[in-house]
């Protein structure tokens, strides 16, 4: 493996992976630390991170507590993991919730805590990491979308339009973050089989596990691309379905309530 970071070869890059206590965080965490790179984690439930560290990985993986929606938390374990290891060099903002809702669910209290740890999660760990990363003028930051967000879904509101607003999140940073040596990118899962999605109550089409998305990561990194996305055959049915006009997408989306 050549890496790409400033790092020397004998030098492995440093990771940090929010949400990488379960599912895609988990088997990321694995895959990246079989390739030798040191690779911290974090969640809000130590347990699930210590099942992380404890259920593969080459290189042992580090454990750092936080809460997303705490800028004072994700501070701290920023700050903690450059004394202790050195500069990110990849960035995995990945923690995630969800609940789907149908209209007659309508929940407020729903909308406001998939924004606060989706969106605004995101944009607090992008706060703590821009400053380290501006003056090495080096890092990359992968913020875990959703295929699911290229278009307002039925039953998934609250969850999807987070996702949107990361993806436009990223495509307003991209410009001006390259200009200063640092890549923000997207990752895009389709179904994956995790607590997230154990909620679901319909047969997901194209699912896969968490380590086919940890691989699909994995094989797409070293690229040059700006989104990653997976699986594929599905990601292109999820971007046809972007470029149709809205009258053909509502209707198709009406017969789906069906
Ligand atoms: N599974 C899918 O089909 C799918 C598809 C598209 C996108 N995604 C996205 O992929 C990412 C990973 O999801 P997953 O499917 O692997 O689900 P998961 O197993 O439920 O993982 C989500 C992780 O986020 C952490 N988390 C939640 N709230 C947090 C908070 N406030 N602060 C810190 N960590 C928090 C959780 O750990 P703690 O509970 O310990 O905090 C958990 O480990 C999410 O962003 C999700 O939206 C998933």
């Amino acid at each position: 493996m050549v890496f790409t970071s400033k790092h020397e070869e004998s030098s492995p890059p440093i990771v940090w992976i929010t949400g990488g206590g379960s599912g895609i965080g988990r088997s990321l965490a694995h895959t990246l630390s079989n390739m030798g790179w040191i690779v911290v984690i974090s969640g809000r439930n130590r347990e699930k991170l210590i099942k992380t560290a404890a259920t593969g990985g080459k290189q042992p993986i580090q454990q750092m507590t936080l809460d997303v929606t705490d800028p004072q938390s994700v501070s701290r374990v920023i700050g903690e993991i450059e004394r202790q290891y050195g500069g990110i060099d990849y960035a995995f903002l990945n923690a995630g919730d969800y609940s789907p809702m149908r209209l007659k669910e309508f929940n407020l209290e729903l909308f406001h805590r998939l924004n606060d740890v989706n969106y605004l999660g995101v944009v607090n760990c992008l706060a703590a990491l821009l400053p380290g990363m501006r003056q090495r003028a080096q890092g990359q930051i992968l913020i875990t979308a959703s295929l699911s967000a290229y278009r307002g879904l039925p039953g998934a509101a609250p969850y999807s339009a987070t996702k949107a607003a990361l993806i436009n999140l990223a495509e307003s940073l991209q410009p001006e973050l390259s200009q200063l040596g640092i890549r923000i990118r997207l990752i895009n899962p389709g179904f994956v089989a995790t607590e997230l999605t154990e909620k679901n109550d319909f047969k997901m089409p194209f699912l896969i596990t968490p380590a086919m998305a940890a691989e699909a990561i994995q094989n797409q990194l070293l690229s040059k691309r700006f989104e990653i996305r997976f699986p594929t055959t599905f990601s292109w049915i999820m971007k046809a379905l972007s470029w149709i006009p809205y009258r053909i997408y509502f209707a198709l989306m009406r017969r789906l309530l069906k």
